[in-house]
This record gives C-alpha cells, sequence and structure tokens, in this order.
C-alpha cells in the first residue's frame, strides 16, 4: 500500500524487539526465555515478530488459541509451540497435526488428552497449577485427585507444570509470596512421577521480582514489545511500536470557540488547532479525549476535545507554524509519548493499547541491523 493513501504510520521496531528478548533471556538465565505471543503478538503481527524473535534465539512460544498455533507453526517449523487456552474440545487432532502442546488447565482436559495419547501414542504438555489468580489451571482439590490418580499420566511427558502471576507488577504486593509459597506445595502434592518436572511461573514482571520466580522457563509478553514490566520503575525496555499521524488541516482561531462533538473543549484564546487523521476505529481510544497528549518534534501538545472515529484535534499554538502543516507527522505512541503514559490516559494498560491498534495503518517494520 502507498503510504500516500493512508492517515496514520505505525513503524515496528525489530531491532528494539531482539534487544528486549535479549536482555530479558540474560535476566533470567539460565531459566529459558520463551515468548508470549498471544493475539497475533500483542497486535504487532506474529509474520514478522515470531522469526525475529527466533532469530534472536526464543525456541519456545505461548499463543492463546490453536488457531494461532497453526499460523505460528507455518512460520516456525521447529519451534516449541504452547497453547495456553487449553486443550479445545473436540480439536485434539489438530494440536497433534501441527505440533501444538496444550497447556492443561483442569482434570478433564488431562483426560481428554490422555484418552486421545492412549489411541495416537505418547503425547506432551504442561500442566497449569491455579497458585491464586483463580483463571486457569487446577485447585488444590484437583490436584489431590491426580495425585490419587497418577495412571492417569502414563501416556503424557509432562514437559512443565506452569503457573501464573495475578500482581507482579506491584512488587510490594504481597499475592506474589503468597503465589510462590503456594507453587512450591502444590509442586510437592503432585505425583511421584512430576517431581522433577521443570516449572515456569514468570511473566515480564515477574522476571523483575527476583531470581525466586525464574525457576525453569519464564514467559514474556509486554516487556518484548516495549511495555513496562514494573508499573512503578523506570521502563528498563527499548521502544518498539511508533504510532504516527498525519495533520491533515491546520485552523487558527478567534479565543472563545467550541471544538469537536460534544463541545466538551472551549478555546481560551487564539489558538491555532490541529485535526489529524486517527480516531478510535484506528485503535486511539475515545478515553484520549482532553487527556492525551502527542508531540511534534518533541514538544508535547494536548489532545483537545473528543475523539472522533477518524480524527482528533490537538491544541498546536505552541508550536513553530512551519512544523505544523497538514502532510505532517505527529507522534501519538513512541518518539517522546510512551505507550505507558497513552494507556494511563485512556485508563488502561498498554497491552489494550497495542491490542486495539487497528487496520487501517501503512505498518512498517524496520529490520535489525546485521
Ligand atoms: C499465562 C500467561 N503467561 C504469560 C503471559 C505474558 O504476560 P506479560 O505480557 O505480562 O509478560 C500472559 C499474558 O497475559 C499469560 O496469560
Amino acid at each position: 500500500m502507498d503510504p500516500v493513501l493512508v492517515g496514520a504510520h505505525l513503524t515496528i521496531d525489530l531491532g528494539a524487539l531482539q534487544d528486549n528478548y535479549r536482555l530479558l533471556a540474560q535476566k533470567a538465565a539460565p531459566a529459558i526465555c520463551a515468548a508470549s505471543v498471544k493475539a497475533n503478538a500483542y497486535g504487532l503481527g506474529i509474520e514478522k515478530v515470531g522469526p525475529a524473535l527466533a532469530d534472536a534465539g526464543c525456541q519456545h512460544f505461548f499463543v492463546a488459541l490453536p488457531t494461532e498455533g497453526i499460523d505460528l507453526r507455518k512460520l516456525l517449523p521447529d519451534a516449541k509451540i504452547y497453547v495456553l487456552g487449553g486443550l479445545l474440545k473436540e480439536a485434539e487432532k489438530y494440536y497433534l497435526e501441527h505440533n501444538l502442546i496444550p497447556v492443561l488447565n483442569h482434570l478433564q482436559e488431562i483426560e481428554m488428552w490422555a484418552d486421545y495419547a492412549n489411541e495416537v501414542g505418547p503425547l506432551s504438555a504442561v500442566l497449569h497449577v491455579d497458585t491464586g489468580i483463580t483463571r486457569l489451571g487446577l485447585l488444590e482439590n484437583e490436584i489431590r485427585s491426580l495425585a490419587a490418580t497418577p495412571s492417569l499420566l502414563d501416556s503424557l511427558k509432562i514437559e512443565y507444570v506452569m503457573s501464573h502471576l495475578a500482581c507482579a507488577d506491584d512488587r510490594t504486593h504481597p499475592l506474589n509470596q503468597q503465589q510462590l509459597e503456594k507453587l512450591h506445595y502444590f509442586k510437592g502434592l503432585l505425583p511421584e512421577k512430576l517431581q522433577e518436572t521443570p516449572i515456569s511461573f514468570a511473566n515480564s514482571a515477574g522476571i523483575f521480582l527476583s531470581k525466586d520466580y525464574h525457576f525453569d522457563m519464564v514467559r514474556p509478553g509486554i516487556a518484548l514489545f516495549g511495555g513496562n514490566p514494573m508499573s512503578a520503575e523506570d521502563n528498563p525496555m527499548k521502544e518498539v511500536v511508533h504510532l504516527q499521524g498525519k495533520i491533515l488541516q491546520v485552523q487558527d482561531v478567534d479565543s472563545e470557540i467550541h471544538v469537536g462533538y460534544g463541545a466538551t473543549y472551549r478555546t481560551q484564546e487564539v489558538s491555532r488547532i490541529a485535526t489529524v487523521s486517527v480516531g478510535y476505529a484506528d485503535g486511539y481510544f475515545r478515553s484520549l479525549g482532553n487527556r492525551a497528549e502527542c508531540a511534534i518534534k518533541q514538544n508535547k501538545v494536548p489532545v483537545i476535545g473528543r475523539v472522533s472515529m477518524d480524527i482528533i484535534t490537538i491544541d498546536v499554538s505552541t508550536v513553530a507554524k512551519e512544523d505544523c502543516q497538514p502532510g505532517d507527522f505527529v507522534d501519538l505512541i513512541g518518539n517522546g509519548v510512551t505507550l505507558d503514559e497513552v494507556a494511563a490516559h485512556a485508563e488502561t494498560i498498554p497491552y489494550e493499547i497495542l491490542t486495539s491498534l487497528g487496520n487501517r495503518y501503512y505498518r512498517e517494520y524496520l529490520e535489525p541491523v546485521a
């Protein structure tokens, strides 16, 4: 697509992505560093992100659904691919055909996978125990039932026992330590056969908690893509995403004039207002109206008025006229406007900002420098 035809450009820096992977892998070593690439690699495009991570040394990938695993398998024939959503009913043959490893979240799934293994031969799996997020995974009563019927696992090779942290981005949260203790306790309850099985626990934030949380394999997602793993601390990750919107029009207005739908903003003095070609249909959240900031040549300018479907308005009174003309670009994410700050202004998390990025952008991937 010719970039002159669209209103906004999304640039994804694959070199920064690889640097982020290397930093996390180094921090987690000797644990293996996997990558969580569900939801089309957090919206950034699995076709480019998957192979770039593999080139940086990643060999283990977590997706949410088997359909995502099938897409990834076409790109990475030799990678280990784990499906967090579990073993979807009646989908067993697809896991086998595409060499996808289900994360078994409850007893019924273990039974289903074991039945299938009895038909087709031994199968790999990850066993998920729920240590406190209460979402997916076996609770204590199910772990005890499994321990009472260990033969259920005869035809399965459990590669990892895993669990997921609920509050790791806040290092002061007491649930972190409680979940860690529960994981050790649950491990002790598991059948004899699983006592030496490797463990996977940490997401991005878990890697930064302490070595106690690393075990044998970590599974970062958001930090790979430049999100800050620890919400109250400086972000050690490199910026991967750069979103720029094109200026459509610049208006010099008299004082006291309303801007945008609902007339929610009123200028107080003579102002210059630029209209930029991005809106909530592009994943620029409606809640950013009258709150977010963009940047022109590193100068922050406020978003004024409501966000429309295809348009935002910004006050560019403080920007030199020659830096702010129709066709010029405004930085919406990146280059001085952090992903975390945009998420905070939208009252959401960086994950939702990234996975909401729309399809109308001209997408450019910066290849790593050799
Ligand atoms: C089970 C599981 N592991 C790992 C991750 C990666 O988490 P993060 O993106 O916070 O690093 C997720 C993401 O939500 C997840 O659900």
